[in-house]
């Protein structure tokens, strides 16, 4: 199981909360949820928003990485912190909000697995998600290419790396027959600052499961470099030095039919 570490994630917290506030306040802030649930909670931020605006509701965050669930317990909020796996997630009773913020695409088969998660909602109930589109923009495509080309090509074969998004109407599809769907798409614009914005980026994320695999310094540092390299001609650092990241995210809230 890839290792997360709290301190890289929440690096770029703001930036990182932007999206899921966004989705956060499309759920009706009046609607009256008994049990609300936070699949892939990481730190927890977005279980306590919930909790705070839906105060009457039982509020669980679910995570199966064990450093982001102890970050979590710390906060003093009434949300039951849970380690688990995504891909088993079948409680009983069911919840009626299932939310899930940059966690889902970590998790292969969204053929099932999305159908599934809004199935288990009662009538009402809201499925509200936020999924990176970052598969094929280029810093994960170049994170790939330097897996595949280098001494460390055989180690990083079975690297679990993001699962490709459905297109958005494939999403509609799947769901339109079990709930009233709304399917979006925003690209920020993050403003970096730092010598080497991205790979700090990704060292929070989509490097994980590549790095866990290249425990000895210097072949990760060699790994760094080149990825380093394929980066740059992609984001030029700008004159008054930041660099821009532009990254597009998928919004679905899909309210049970
Ligand atoms: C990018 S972080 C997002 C954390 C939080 N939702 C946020 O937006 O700040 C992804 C989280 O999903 C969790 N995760 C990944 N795969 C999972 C799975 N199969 N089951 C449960 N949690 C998972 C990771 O442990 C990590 O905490």
């Amino acid at each position: 199981m890839t290792s997360w570490d709290p301190g890289l994630y929440n690096r770029f917290k703001s930036y990182r909360d932007r999206p899921a506030i966004d989705l956060i306040v499309q759920i009706p802030s009046h609607r009256s949820f008994s049990r609300i649930v936070d699949l892939g909670c990481g730190t927890g931020e977005q279980a306590a928003v919930l909790c705070s605006r839906h105060p009457t509701a039982q509020v669980t965050g679910l995570d199966s990485s064990p450093q982001m669930l102890e970050r979590a317990m710390a906060r003093t909020v009434p949300v039951e912190w849970v380690l688990g796996d995504i891909a088993g997630y079948a409680p009983d009773p069911a919840p009626d909000l299932i939310f899930t913020n940059a966690a889902l695409q970590w998790l292969p088969d969204h053929e099932h697995l999305l159908p599934r998660l809004v199935r288990m909602l009662p009538e009402g109930g809201v499925f509200a998600c936020q999924m990176p589109l970052s598969h094929s923009e280029p810093w994960h495509v170049a994170l790939r290419a330097t897996a595949a080309d280098g001494p460390w090509a055989d180690r990083l074969m079975d690297a679990r790396g993001l699962t490709p998004l459905l297109s958005a109407e494939a999403y509609y599809r799947l769901l339109a027959p079990l709930a009233e769907v709304d399917i979006w798409s925003t690209t920020y614009a993050h403003v970096l600052e730092g010598d080497d914005p991205i790979v700090d980026w990704m060292r929070g994320t989509g490097l994980r499961p590549y790095l866990d695999l290249l425990p000895e310094p210097e072949m990760r540092e060699a790994f760094l470099a080149a990825y380093r390299e394929r980066l740059k001609p992609h984001f030029p650092v700008e004159p008054d030095g930041v660099t821009l990241f532009s990254f597009p995210r998928l919004f679905i809230l899909a309210q049970r039919l």
